[in-house]
């Protein structure tokens, strides 16, 4: 398991002031998460660097890996880690990050401010690492508009595009990471991923909020093009589900 956080006084309360019940909450929740406190003092850009560990910790994804993509990067921590285990330099740039939202320079890192479904994007993120990824990365989600059920069916999307994006890319034995919504991955989707992937798993590590529906879904080995995207006639993946005993309605 990583570390146990360390750093400021947990269990700290926000004054009611002028903020709204709910902001207070966040505030509350944020200020108190070990992790947030963790990332800051290991300088990383955002809480989300810990389930990326997590993750790697359990089922190796990064060892090894020379070029990255990283999908919905802003502000950046997976591009951190990211940049780190390929010695990508702003010289031999190894990694590439898309996000439409503003991300701060980081070195290494070509970052590209631009909708990840805009048709020229996969164009310019092969472009920027100049060869081929051994790991595609996505944290997306789509922006939140309040409605539940639209605002998963905007992230599951994006898991899609970015799993066909992968499978379009990645060189043999690579590696795809996605976020995901419990309860939301469309039964093709998965069987795609197993055709293409020795090992297709469900993953929600201990960073990701309990509460939250969200969780990962890690194919691993991708076993090559040569018989085209939805032709391999391989044997099918070992589907590993290794979320925790989960109830439909928890997190909603
Ligand atoms: C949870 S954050 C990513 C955090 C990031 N992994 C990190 O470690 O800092 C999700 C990001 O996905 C981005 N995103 C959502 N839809 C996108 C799209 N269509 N194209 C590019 N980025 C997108 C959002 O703007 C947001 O910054």
């Amino acid at each position: 398991m990583t570390k146990p956080p360390i750093g400021r006084k947990l269990g700290q309360k926000v004054k009611s002031g002028k903020l709204k019940a709910s902001s207070r909450r966040w505030l509350e929740r944020h200020i108190n998460d070990p992790y947030v406190q963790r990332a800051k003092l290991e300088g990383y850009r955002a809480r989300a660097a810990f389930k990326l560990l997590e993750i790697d910790e359990k089922h190796q994804v990064l060892k090894g890996a020379r070029r990255i993509i990283d999908l919905g990067a802003a502000p950046g921590s997976w591009s951190q880690i990211a940049a780190k285990v390929t010695n990508s330099t702003d010289e031999d740039i190894r990694v590439a990050a898309i996000d439409f939202l503003e991300m701060a320079p980081l070195p290494g890192v070509k970052i590209l401010q631009l909708d990840f479904l805009d048709d020229d994007a996969p164009r310019q993120l092969i472009e920027a690492i100049g060869g081929t990824p051994d790991l595609v990365l996505s944290d997306m989600a789509a922006p939140t508009t309040g409605h539940h059920r639209t605002d998963h069916l905007r992230t599951m999307h994006l898991c899609e595009v970015a799993a066909y994006f992968a499978v379009e890319v990645l060189g043999p034995g690579g590696h795809f990471l996605a976020k995901t919504f419990q309860g939301g991955t469309e039964k093709e989707l998965l069987d795609m991923l197993k055709r293409n992937f020795k090992q297709v798993i469900h993953v929600k590590p201990g960073a990701s909020r309990q509460e939250s529906v969200e969780m990962f879904l890690l194919a691993k080995g991708f076993k090559g093009r040569q018989t085209g995207v939805s032709e391999v006639q391989d044997e099918p993946a070992e589907y590993v589900d290794e979320r925790e005993s989960w109830t439909e309605d928890q997190g909603r």
